[in-house]
């Protein structure tokens, strides 16, 4: 047994003593659901435990801990779990006799665009229930404004679970594989991969396939790929490259829009995309997910068109719950810009750097990524790392998932459970804060990294 493998076995253990509804909940959830779940990022071993209430930054599970979160329902809970402004709206409205499905349009719908288009600076915007949807449609707009079928992704980049960018996001070897069985050859062979951040590999690729693309997907800042920031020259180099060779740039602001400021990143590195996707934040805490961008392109999606892209939602699409949740958050966001982004960029700095301190401390070299570059001002994000060497750089996806650079069991299953046992949850390595996090649950999160430290340096002995 390796070293983490043995220390999961003994984490469990305690795990499983401390939260012992975890395990009678999953034996009961695995007679009916495949796995005991719906999503397999939550389902994580040796057995999730069970929330019975979430409000600001903590969440409550079925055996009564209080536990900090630092995943914030995907991070889309910038304004932490359940947050009243929200809430209140939606009960008012449901009492009030409206929000439930209706399939009827409201003018609700178009209220919301009209804050997001001045928001984003884009021409046009299409709403749809899920970020994979919305990366899916933003692709097919783009193949058919182009006449091209080749797309660009990054390698370790996460567009969604849709047949059409369904490759190279999980590490094995490199990214270059599919990401699911299911696929059409052609599905495979149409998605190219290029390194994040890497100017000179992006003008390789657009040398050999440029005239044959129709896409370049990017995430202006990589999500679970590693947070990290893409450089500015990175960016320019994508536009100019798209322009030339007349593909569409993407950007794939799914987790990045409202995050950084009152609207897409697009803003901050002064890089506009023909393209750019939204969801998480912009939902409010409801399924609501959107794509945005110049007119002459988003077109493509109307009846009026002869040969059309076939963006034309499905039932839920524009929920009136989900526009209201989303409309009254973005509302709050925009008029406290100036408050909340600042705060959070400095608790996000305060918190890599105690965590990196915390386990200098305990005698564990760990790296934080989340630190933001001269075009993004600092990140309310963090991802902690256990690079094999000091110094490792870590700007791209392919550095901290591949297992011969930085330790990814440790930071994906041993930490996680480490800092449950100090009622701490993270994924991938830490998380998002929200408006909602203090300067004492950054205390707490810090004393957990020394009480996980202990706890890895006590199952190595
Ligand atoms: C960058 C990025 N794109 C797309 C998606 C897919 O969004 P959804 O989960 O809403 O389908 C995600 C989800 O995590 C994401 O992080």
């Amino acid at each position: 047994m390796n070293r983490n493998a043995r220390l999961l076995d003994s984490l469990s253990q305690q795990y499983f003593a401390e939260y012992p509804s975890a395990k009678k909940e999953f034996d009961r959830a695995e007679g009916s659901l495949i796995s005991g779940g719906s999503h397999t990022l939550r389902l994580f071993g040796p057995a999730p435990f069970r929330i019975v209430g979430a409000s600001g930054s903590r969440v409550r599970d079925a055996d009564d801990h209080e536990i900090l979160d630092f995943w914030q329902g995907h991070y889309a809970n910038i304004l932490g779990h359940n947050p009243p402004i929200v809430t209140r709206a939606l009960v008012e409205t449901l009492t009030g006799g409206y929000g439930l499905q209706t399939g009827i349009t409201d003018s609700l719908q178009t209220d919301f665009a009209v804050l997001l288009l001045r928001q984003l600076g884009a021409e046009r915007i299409r709403f749809t229930t899920s970020g994979a949807l919305a990366d899916m449609y933003s692709v097919m707009l783009a193949r058919a404004f182009t006449g091209r079928q080749l797309i660009l992704k990054v390698g370790g980049g996460w567009q969604g679970a849709h047949p059409l960018t369904l490759k190279g996001v999980s590490f094995r070897d490199g990214f270059d594989h599919p990401e699911s069985e299911g696929l059409s050859p052609d599905e495979v062979s149409s998605v190219l991969l290029t390194r994040y951040n890497d100017p000179e590999d992006l003008r390789a690729q657009f040398q050999r396939y440029g005239d044959r693309l129709a896409c370049f997907i990017v995430e202006p800042w990589m999500g679970m790929g590693g947070f990290m920031a893409a450089s500015p020259e990175y960016l320019q180099t994508a536009r100019e490259l798209t322009h030339r060779y007349g593909a569409v740039l993407i950007f794939d602001e799914i987790i990045s829009g409202f995050r950084f400021c009152a609207g897409g990143l697009q803003k901050l590195y002064g890089v506009q995309p023909d393209l750019s996707t939204y969801a998480k934040i912009i939902g409010g805490g409801m399924p609501l997910a959107a794509v945005a961008g110049r007119e002459e392109i988003m077109r493509l999606c109307s009846p009026e068109c002869e040969r059309r892209v076939k963006f034309d939602g499905g039932t839920f699409s524009a929920h009136p719950a989900a526009l209201l949740a989303g409309k009254t958050l973005v509302e709050y966001l925009v008029e406290k810009e100036e408050e909340i982004y600042p705060r959070l960029g400095a608790l996000g700095e305060k918190m890599r750097k105690g965590v990196e301190q915390t386990f200098a401390r305990e005698g564990i070299y760990v790296r934080c990524t989340g630190y933001g570059n001269e075009a993004v001002p600092d990140s309310s994000f963090g991802m902690i790392h256990f690079p094999h060497q000091e110094g490792t750089p870590l700007t791209c996806p392919d550095q901290v998932w591949d297992p011969a650079i930085c330790d990814v069991d440790r930071r994906e299953k041993v930490l996680k459970l480490a800092l449950l046992l100090e009622r701490v949850y993270v994924m991938h390595g830490l998380g998002a804060l929200s408006t909602e996090h203090s300067e004492e649950d950054l205390e707490w999160l810090f004393a957990a990294c020394v009480g996980a430290a202990r706890l890895i340096k006590a199952g190595e002995q």
